[in-house]
């Protein structure tokens, strides 16, 4: 294939379009060219379960943004959204990251432009920016700390009382940091589409039907999904919950992806996915983005090691910054 073609069509598509045998045994060829290349796979709890099933490590994005600083393979491939791998190729800029397609966005990240931002801090120039990591690298370059859904309290629970804080961009895990932390943060008014997704009255439905199943929940959904869970936590944290507890069947909020990993961990439980509003094939919330990969894009982008995601040398020292902030307060005892 012709490189320079290919890239062309990058720009255009996002990612490789470039024709696959029908019979292609895709997990087969990725072995093959994990090895060939020395590359490693990273992925997040939501991709498709052939690709969790494929991937070197899988885990929440605090977990990834970890393994993606120890790394020593030659290629990072990322299977996830866009604003994970920026991270990794932040964390590790001398190694050269692929996403399977550039569209993988996140609605989060999309709510929250950097002038935005740096609007509000000039209006608030006494408080400190506490950033999820589900934004851009350069939203990261102008924030002081980083977090993610499992060290969010931590984070701002090393933050001084009187540091008055804002905090970006999902509202719904602001809120329930507000809420778990005592403290007044200046909140973003931004959200997650598949979070905001569920239904309350679906919810309750469901529960009457398994009601000794327990509801465990994502904190990016709204309050009043979170106000009937037993249990809130990152991805992780929620299989963490669904092993340890004794209860025999969970009614989980949050993306479904998680459900692969989980029953594995916990083959002889009940999971039920909670039901979004918009009842689409498997009645339960799917984020967009995050499904954009498959294994036919795994495949290509580790082929042609294209789609490569690039950050600016300036943005990604500045960005670097409050990713390692984060990293070595969430691994303090
Ligand atoms: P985790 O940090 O819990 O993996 O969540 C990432 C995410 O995008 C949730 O929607
Ligand atoms: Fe972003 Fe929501 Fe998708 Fe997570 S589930 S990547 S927060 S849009």
């Amino acid at each position: 294939m012709n490189l320079d073609k290919a890239k062309e069509n990058i720009q255009k598509a996002g990612f490789l379009e470039v024709e696959t045998p029908k019979d292609m045994d895709f997990a087969k060829e990725i072995l093959k060219l994990k090895k060939e290349k020395n590359a490693v796979i990273l992925a997040h709890y939501y991709q498709e379960p052939a690709i969790q099933d494929i991937a070197d490590f899988v885990g929440d994005s605090l977990q990834l943004s970890y393994k993606a600083a120890e790394v020593d393979a030659d290629l990072i491939v990322f299977a996830g959204v866009h604003f994970m791998a920026e991270t990794a190729k932040i964390l590790n800029p001398q190694k050269k990251v692929v996403l399977p397609d550039l569209n993988a966005g996140c609605s989060l990240a999309d709510s929250c432009p950097p002038d935005a931002l740096q609007k509000l801090k000039d209006k608030h120039p006494d408080h400190i920016v506490i950033t999820y990591v589900n934004t851009s690298a350069e939203v990261k370059a102008i924030s002081d700390l980083c977090c993610t859904s499992s060290n969010a309290k931590k984070i701002v629970d090393s933050v001084p009382l009187d540091q008055p804080i804002i905090f970006a961009p999902d509202r719904n895990l602001g809120a329930w940091i507000k809420k778990v932390t005592g403290r007044d943060m200046l909140l973003w008014d931004g959200a997650c589409v598949v979070h905001e997704a569920f239904s309350i009255d679906k919810l309750i439905n469901t529960h009457k039907t398994y009601p000794n199943a327990k509801i465990i929940a994502h904190p990016e959904s709204e309050d009043h999904i979170l106000k009937t869970a037993e249990y809130i936590g990152s991805t992780s944290g929620l299989i963490n919950y669904a092993k340890t507890n004794p209860a025999k069947e969970f009614i989980v909020a949050t993306e479904a992806g998680i459900l692969h990993e989980m029953q594995k961990e916990v083959p002889n439980k009940k999971l039920i996915p909670a039901p979004a509003v918009e009842d689409n094939s498997c009645a339960c919330s799917e984020c967009p983005y995050m499904k954009m990969n498959n294994m036919q894009k795994l495949y290509l982008c580790m082929k042609y090691e294209l789609p490569e995601v690039h950050v600016s040398e300036d943005i990604q020292k500045k960005a670097l910054i409050p990713i390692q902030r984060m990293l070595d307060i969430s691994s303090r005892k």
